[in-house]
């Protein structure tokens, strides 16, 4: 995929160079598909570090992060996990959704990510890692609305001292972005999706919807627009088909929007 430049609209790059010169640990908080992974991937490439990303889910283990023991003719060795390179390399570590871990895992990170920034290998030697000085850690969570969506535990929450707030950007800004991706023929339709995504956000936020269309919907309207699809098929495709994972009447409560924003 090519790497986008990432658009700045509310000085996100600013505050995260603050936080690296302070080595303050930054927490990135907003619902999927608010740039969070795109800002994180520029401020990277930007600082020319190398980013080392672990998503978490529920099946995401210690060994993961830390390592495993391994035999090889005879001879065990250690495999050292994600967390640990990361920390011996000092690298950018990005831990996307830290609140789908399981509770053993945070505790893990929450030894290598206070501020001595050490963790012993209980697991193999014994031996305590020493992160190098330029290792940096950013982390992901989603508002708690989503369902699914643990809370994080304060004493975790306290190892990220700054708080970025991601939301849907403003439609203006929303245009500017997607057009970052798309040919930029088919404005008139696009601004309308966006409204609609935004209507249908809006119900969502208020749970009367149980989705929420994000960025890369309103991007992927725009693309199939480029490959000459419709604007009334797209929208089917893109904003309107998804809602039948909720029954019927979730479906037909957004055709409906559909129909009067896009016509019959
Ligand atoms: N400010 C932005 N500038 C450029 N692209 C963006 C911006 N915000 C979102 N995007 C694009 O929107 C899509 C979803 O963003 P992503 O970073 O994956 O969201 P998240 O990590 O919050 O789920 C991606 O294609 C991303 O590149
Ligand atoms: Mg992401």
């Amino acid at each position: 995929m090519e790497e986008i430049q990432y658009l700045d609209w509310n000085n996100s790059i600013q505050i995260l160079n603050k936080a690296y010169e302070t080595d303050l640990f930054v927490l990135i908080i907003g619902p999927k598909g608010t740039g969070k992974t795109a800002l994180v991937r520029d401020f990277a490439k930007n600082k020319n570090v190398n980013l080392v990303t672990i998503n978490f889910s529920l099946r995401t283990r210690e060994s993961h992060l830390i390592g495993t023991k391994t035999l090889t003719d005879g001879t065990v060795s250690f495999d050292e996990g994600v967390l640990i390179k990361s920390m011996r390399d000092g690298d950018m570590l990005y831990l996307d959704e830290i609140n789908a871990a399981e509770a053993d895992v945070l505790l893990r990170l929450d030894e290598a990510l206070d501020d001595r920034r050490q963790i012993g290998l209980k697991e193999s030697t014994g031996e305590v890692i020493k992160a190098k000085e330029s290792w940096f850690v950013i982390a992901t969570i989603n508002p708690l609305t989503h369902s699914g969506t643990k809370e994080l535990p304060p004493q975790i929450l306290s190892r990220f001292p700054v708080r970025i707030r991601l939301e849907y950007p403003p439609e203006n800004i929303e245009l500017e972005i997607i057009k970052k991706y798309v040919s930029g023929k088919h404005e008139s339709e696009i601004i309308q999706a966006i409204k609609l995504a935004n209507t249908l956000r809006q119900a969502a936020a208020v749970e009367e919807l149980f989705y929420s269309p994000s960025l890369r919907e309103t991007i992927a309207f725009g693309k199939l627009l480029d490959k000459g699809m419709s604007a009334k098929e797209a929208v089917k495709f893109v904003f309107g088909n998804v809602y039948t994972q909720w029954g019927n009447i979730e479906y037909q409560k957004v055709s409906d929007i559909i129909t009067s924003m896009f016509g019959d």
